[in-house]
């Protein structure tokens, strides 16, 4: 055991980390990024990450690996079978996971696309609280149907609720109850990445699971991002104060059947993913599929000092000064703009901030794209690049248009964070003259990587800048 961090009596909350090697970031002036986004046809995922200031497209895959992680990286034993490193990296996940059966991919739609072309079937439902894009695609895929049964609160942006991303059980058992033979998994995605990254809690996910077991129907965590999850369950949920994250994680996973997780969030590592199934006839078919495409089940599409850097990070995302030090940042940023008037998805998320952007631009119709034209504006004024999650993302399935700002792990400091807080205000007091989009490209499924947009005719009446 490690000693008691001895700070926790100090109000300030400090990155547990010091810098070891640096990485110079660029600016620009407003007028190259004016051209650059033109360049990019308004869609942030087509510029040049170099051409970015701040980057808070994603939490997944952009953490800064510990200098553990570096070390165990060069102890990577890259056999193609068998080897050390595939050991170590099963013996961490078990460690936490508690499943029988491990088995490695590239990176977590991978797992998702196995598991779910294994279980499902056309006319197949799968719920869960919220499906992330690629889930609620691998599902389609398949010819199955997605449902999204969370609480509804969870899709009230401005609503306070402790565990936001908590499924709606009776939904549930009523499903269950009308189509459950058609129903071969239930998942949770913890936290809700959707929904606002909020966390399930422990009495949602033993509630969930003794419907499904009732049903007999297995139940799976969506587990990108367990150890938030448990953090906020530490914080928030009668009883669990005394626990360790880990402990409550193990916990929550004895009530599952098997997991998909993509390690590029709570792995903390650059790439990786991995299935787990207690089942050992899935366990079979699975290992068949990954080797058609992935690679062979003691490596998976990864290198061996992956595996390694994926074994040690699973274990730091669950140590508590980490932990108390990400979720208090991202409140930070989310409190900071907040308590100047910007509306947000309430209370703030474990990896991200989301700016409710129908509210922020009311002036905006969703078939506008009001998150895309959000996100645009955030690059123009502070080189910030974020990502929206609503009408260009899920189509008119889009209950919500929302802004993320996904906050990378152990990458930005306080000030960088501060930096955003300014252009958002910025942003914030000019919202009035932000014009809508109109699409000019799209694919036919996952469109928002690609998409290429246009500003609308200048429409709306411009009114003077105010600030609120
Ligand atoms: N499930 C959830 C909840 C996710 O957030 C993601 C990825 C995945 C599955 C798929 O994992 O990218 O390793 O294939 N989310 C990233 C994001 C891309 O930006 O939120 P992956």
């Amino acid at each position: 055991m490690r000693p008691r961090c001895v700070l926790v009596s100090m109000r300030t909350v400090i990155e547990p980390f010091r810098i070891k090697s640096v990485e110079p970031i660029r600016w620009t002036t407003r007028s190259q990024r004016e051209t650059l986004l033109e360049a990019a046809d308004y869609n942030v995922f087509l510029l040049r990450a170099e051409d970015v200031l701040i980057d808070l497209l994603t939490d997944s895959g952009t953490g800064a690996m510990s200098t553990h992680q570096w070390a165990a990286l060069v102890e990577g034993d890259e056999s193609y079978a068998g080897s050390r490193s595939f050991d170590h990296f099963r013996d961490s996940i078990r460690d936490i996971f508690g499943y029988k059966h491990v088995i490695p991919t590239h990176q977590g739609r991978a797992a998702e696309r196995i598991l779910f072309s294994v279980m499902c079937k056309k006319g197949d439902i799968v719920p869960n609280n919220t499906h992330f894009d690629t889930t609620r695609a691998n599902v389609e895929f398949c010819g199955a149907n997605a449902v999204d049964l969370v609480i509804p609160a969870g899709k009230q942006p401005g609503v306070q609720h402790q565990f936001k991303g908590n499924m709606d059980v009776e939904a549930l058992d009523t499903l269950l109850t009308r189509a459950g033979k058609r129903v071969p998994l239930v998942m949770l995605t913890v936290t809700n990445n959707s929904g606002g990254g909020q966390p399930v809690s422990m009495e949602n996910v033993r509630q969930v699971s003794a419907i499904c077991r009732r049903h007999r129907v297995p139940l799976y965590f969506d587990a990108c991002r367990f150890a938030e999850n448990a953090y906020f369950i530490k914080l928030r949920e009668a009883g669990y104060q005394a626990k360790s994250a880990k402990e409550i994680a193990q916990e929550m996973f004895a009530f599952g059947d098997g997991c998909t997780m993509s390690a590029k969030k709570d792995g903390m590592a650059n790439i990786g993913g991995f299935l787990c199934t207690n089942d050992d006839a899935l366990a079979r078919q699975e290992k068949d599929l990954l080797i058609l495409t992935e690679g062979y089940p003691t490596y998976g599409g990864l290198a061996g000092r992956d595996l390694e850097a994926v074994a040690v990070g699973l274990q730091e995302a669950l140590e508590e000064d980490y932990l108390r030090y990400r979720i208090t940042s991202t409140a930070y940023l989310g409190n900071h703009i907040a308590e100047r008037g910007v509306p947000i998805v309430q209370p703030p998320g474990g990896h991200a901030i989301y700016i409710d952007a129908r509210a922020f631009l009311p002036h905006i119709p969703p078939e506008q794209f009001p998150g895309v034209a959000l996100a645009a504006e955030l690059y123009l004024e502070g080189g910030i690049r974020s990502a929206e999650i609503g009408t260009l993302m899920f189509g008119g399935a889009a209950t919500m248009d929302l802004v993320r700002l996904a906050i990378p792990r152990r990458v930005y400091t306080q000030s960088h964070i501060d930096y955003v807080v300014e252009a958002i205000l910025q942003v914030w007091a000019n919202r009035r003259q932000i014009r809508g989009l109109q699409l000019t490209y799209e694919a036919p499924f996952l469109r928002h990587f690609t998409a290429k947009l246009a500003p609308v005719e200048a429409k709306v009446a411009c009114s003077p800048a105010s600030t609120t």
